[in-house]
């Protein structure tokens, strides 16, 4: 205690650069327990943070103590500004059972006015010196649309679960831009190069240039960069080393026309997409001209930021296959990225998503990803191990060949939603990679494509950072819920529940059958074929018995008749939102088995009338899940406000300089590419559906008349037995496409139920009560 006290004392007299590090902490409490202002007192306890953070594998762990202060105060000192946010964290959640949540939002306002004192003095500390958070993709999956509202949540949840190392690719085009103009590209080269706001993160991967159904607006690019700025300075304020974007090489197509002797490859065939949309120009690392713009990228991002980091995301192969397989020019290429990297920047780091040497393993031998990487110094390179919970490469390449990496969890692909986790491979797995000797692991993150559902699956995650061995599930489980619902102890049933989903729905082993989240089959095109049993990635497979789901739900319903405030528990509501749409989305599978098999007229089962009502009671059903979606006020289970988020952005006109089309054409073009990335992903459904969700909205109006239109087509067709049906399949096309043309305001197909938000316990109670068999035991 008199040593606390003295460090504290040390710490109020010493530096200004102490004292700023505690001021992004302190504005955190201001802004999410503003009555608990002065409850808290933080303090730095060395200097270690600020020139050591830039040697990426000489970094300290983080460490934390949090005590009781004088005056009913609660003391927290650490030595990184990140540790002490993850200090506040602790005390939040084991003292005041108040934590904050992506959707649900900061709950912490829910915190006593009389905080309660410690039984004794707490020390924690990191395992690893980072902690890692997002996914190229997630900037287009999930925060497109974002506002600034949204992003200092997302901030200040980050920097309370431990987050130090975060991706920022927000605004990278305006930088891009300003680049090219400088190296003699015109507007409209440009124009035909970038992609639109849901679809940039693959333009920045070099998978796709060009845009569909319309230009990306200057404006665009201009707001995102002021975005940029404030989300830059907030991660720096909070402690955060954020890693910049770099120049890639990707570049327009014309680029031979200005530079003669430029060396350039078209290298790229993503998915189906015609070679106007993709087939994208790559400036090759080894021509002079990559260094020079590499240089002026640096420098005017630096400007535009300051110089708060030296570690640059830099993707060139990710679902990309080099040019060439040829070992010396896989090193060539690496030896010459970094050296145009510290070129600009004499300390830069450059970093890597490894997705590339799982998604394209025949391409990458152990030769060439040796190859690759021995271009590059050990210390200047970290590679994220993208999918580690499911498909590791590290043992594989023997960890990276040396190159620091950080064990990432991926987990969700598109954003899709399904219940889903691997408890013991987010537990288990990353403590026995960091005790294996050899390992070069220096991180634990979260690279899931969409930050959507499961969160406990996450968050147990980046705890487990901070805890020398696997965390106990049980234990780690009752304590989550206990925060989550702010209560405690909690009505049986929310424990029995969380329970059961532990050891089940988030207990996956089978990995090959499904390595990440599942989505539901009705999602998928309608067809007499392909839509069970998918295996992978967006798997379609159920990986627990049906049954114990509807228990599961069965306990967490009955628990708000034991405790009926539960009702106006905004974190209740959302689980049970969630949960109750799983069960529902489970119960499609046999109504769908049972309409299939009384279709097809080769099996005995054939029998016309079966099918046709079979047939409506699928669509019934789905009815049924779009209503109590549409009850839910989350806005999370929604299209509404997916797509009201991006016309939002048309409207804050900050920048009209070069504004080719008004204010209402682009926000039909924001809310346009809104639709497509859901549904067609693509001007001509590339990669229809990945992306899908089970909203509120979306069901009813996308999903539900592709069903109607599938048993309709299915009942008329003397020969549809094995899928094919052209008349169906055009059909379905075409509908997919005139549902992207519709727009805002106009009709979100048939309403049935009418249900508002707000409406959940009596929708909920009337849909139960209706479908016995899908919520009986
Ligand atoms: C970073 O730290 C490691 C471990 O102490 C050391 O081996 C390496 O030389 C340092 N790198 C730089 C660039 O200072
Ligand atoms: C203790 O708290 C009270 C009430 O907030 C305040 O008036 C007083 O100045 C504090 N004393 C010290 C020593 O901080
Ligand atoms: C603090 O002590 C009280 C009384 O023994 C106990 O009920 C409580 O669980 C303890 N809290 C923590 C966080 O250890
Ligand atoms: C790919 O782009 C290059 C450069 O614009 C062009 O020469 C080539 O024809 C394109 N490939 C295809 C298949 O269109
Ligand atoms: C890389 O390849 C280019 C083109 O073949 C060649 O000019 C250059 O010398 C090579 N650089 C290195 C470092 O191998
Ligand atoms: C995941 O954990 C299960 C045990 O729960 C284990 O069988 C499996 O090998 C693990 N998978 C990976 C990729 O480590
Ligand atoms: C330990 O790490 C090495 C690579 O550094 C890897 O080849 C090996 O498989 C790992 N061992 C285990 C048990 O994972
Ligand atoms: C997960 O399943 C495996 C294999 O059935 C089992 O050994 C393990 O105990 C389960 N873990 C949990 C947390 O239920
Ligand atoms: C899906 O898997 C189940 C269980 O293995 C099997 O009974 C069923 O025939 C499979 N269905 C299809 C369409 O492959
Ligand atoms: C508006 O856009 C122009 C052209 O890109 C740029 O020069 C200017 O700085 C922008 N102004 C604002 C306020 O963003
Ligand atoms: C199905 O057959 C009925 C009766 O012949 C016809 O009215 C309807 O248009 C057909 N529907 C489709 C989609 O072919
Ligand atoms: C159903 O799937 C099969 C196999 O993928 C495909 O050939 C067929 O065109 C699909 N049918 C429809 C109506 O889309």
């Amino acid at each position: 205690m008199k040593l606390l006290r003295a460090l504290f004392a040390l710490a109020a007299s010493t530096s200004l650069c102490s004292a700023q590090s505690t001021a992004g902490i302190e504005a955190l409490v201001r802004r999410r327990l503003p009555q608990h202002e002065n409850s808290f007192k933080f303090a730095i306890t060395s200097s270690s943070t600020s020139t050591a953070a830039f040697n990426i594998t000489d970094r300290p762990n983080d460490e934390y103590e949090v005590c009781n202060g004088g005056n009913g105060t609660i003391q927290i000192s650490a030595n990184t500004p990140i540790a002490l946010a993850y200090g506040l964290r602790y005390y939040l959640n084991t003292y005041l059972n108040v934590d904050i949540y992506w959707f649900i939002g900061s709950q912490l306002y829910l915190a006593p006015q009389e905080l309660p004192r410690m039984n004794s003095t707490y020390k924690g500390s990191s395992v690893v010196p980072w902690r890692y958070h997002f996914n190229t993709v997630t900037f287009s999956y999930t925060a497109a649309f974002w506002t600034w509202e949204d992003w200092e949540l997302q901030l200040d949840w980050m920097a309370l679960h431990g987050i130090n190392l975060p991706l920022a690719w927000v605004g990278y085009e305006k930088i891009l831009v300003d680049v090219l103009l400088e190296y003699g590209f015109t507007h409209e080269n440009i124009a035909s190069f970038l992609s639109g706001p849901a679809f940039q993160a693959w333009n920045r991967f070099g998978n796709i240039q060009g845009s569909w159904g319309g230009e990306l607006p200057m404006d665009w690019i201009n707001s995102q960069f002021a975005l940029q700025k404030k989300i830059v300075a907030r991660m720096v304020e909070l402690g955060m080393t954020p890693v910049l974007p770099s120049f890639t090489g990707f570049v327009p197509m014309q680029i031979g026309n200005i530079y003669s002797d430029a060396a350039f490859v078209n290298g790229s065939q993503w998915n189906d997409f015609q070679p106007r949309y993709t087939n994208v120009t790559f400036l090759e690392p080894f021509d002079p001209l990559f260094a020079k713009m590499q240089k002026s990228f640096i420098q005017k991002q630096t400007e535009a930021y300051g110089s708060v980091s030296h570690i640059y995301t830099l993707d060139q192969y990710n679902e990309n296959d080099p040019y060439s397989g040829d070992l010396d020019y896989l090193r060539n290429v690496t030896k010459n990225t970094i050296q145009a990297l510290k070129g600009a920047d004499p300390d830069a780091v450059w970093m890597l998503q490894g997705w590339l040497f799982y998604s394209a393993e025949d391409f990458w031998t152990d030769e060439r990803v040796e190859a690759y990487l021995g271009g590059v110094d050990d210390s200047d390179m970290i590679i994220l191990d993208l999918f580690s919970e499911s498909e590791p490469q590290w043992q594989r390449t023997n960890s990276y060949y040396g190159k620091p990496w950080i064990w990432c969890e991926l987990h969700d692909y598109g954003g899709n939603m399904g219940l889903y986790g691997q408890v013991e491979n987010v537990t288990i797995n990353p403590i026995e990679a960091l005790s294996n000797r050899t390992s070069t692991m220096i991180g634990m993150g979260l690279t899931m494509e969409g930050q959507e559902g499961n969160q406990i699956i996450y968050d147990i995650l980046l705890d487990q950072a901070w805890s020398q061995t696997p965390l106990d599930s049980e234990v780690y489980f009752r304590a989550w819920a206990e925060s989550r619902y702010h209560t405690k102890p909690l009505p049986q049933g929310v424990y029995a529940a969380w329970d059961t989903l532990r050891q089940t729905v988030y207990n996956n082993t089978d990995i090959p059958i499904a390595d990440a989240v599942t989505k539901s089959i009705f999602e998928l095109s309608p067809n007499t074929t392909g839509l069970l049993n998918v295996t992978g990635h967006h798997p379609t497979t159920i990986m627990y018995d049906p049954q114990i789901l509807v228990d599961a739900w069965s306990d967490f319903y009955s628990a708000s008749s034991d405790q009926p405030e539960l009702w106006d528990n905004s974190a209740y509501t959302f689980d049970l939102t969630d949960i109750t749409r799983q069960v529902l989305a489970n119960a499609f599978y046999p109504l769908y088995k049972a309409f299939v098999a009384a279709a097809n007229r080769s099996l005995d089962s054939y029998s016309h009338d079966t099918a046709l009502q079979t047939g409506s009671q699928m669509t019934d059903l789905l009815l049924d899940l779009d209503t109590v979606l549409s009850a839910s006020d989350s806005p999370h289970f929604n299209l509404a406000p997916w797509i009201a988020s991006a016309r939002a952005w048309a409207s804050p006109s900050t920048n009209t300089t070069r504004n080719t089309s008004p204010t209402a054409d682009k926000a039909d073009f924001y809310e346009y590419n809104a639709r497509d990335q859901i549904t067609l992903w693509g001007p001509d459904g590339e990669i229809s559906d990945y992306a899908s969700k089970q909203w509120g909205g979306l069901i009813r109006s996308y999903y539900v008349p592709r069903w109607r239109m599938f048993v309709e087509y299915t009942l008329n067709s003397t020969t549809a037995v094995d899928g094919e049906n052209e008349g169906l399949s055009d059909a379905l096309f075409r509908f997919g496409e005139g549902w992207q043309q519709e727009r805002w305001g106009e009709s979100f197909g048939e309403s049935y139920a009418e249900a508002m938000p707000g409406d959940l316990q009596r929708v909920i109670a009337e849909v139960v009560e209706r479908r016995p068999g899908v919520f009986g035991s």
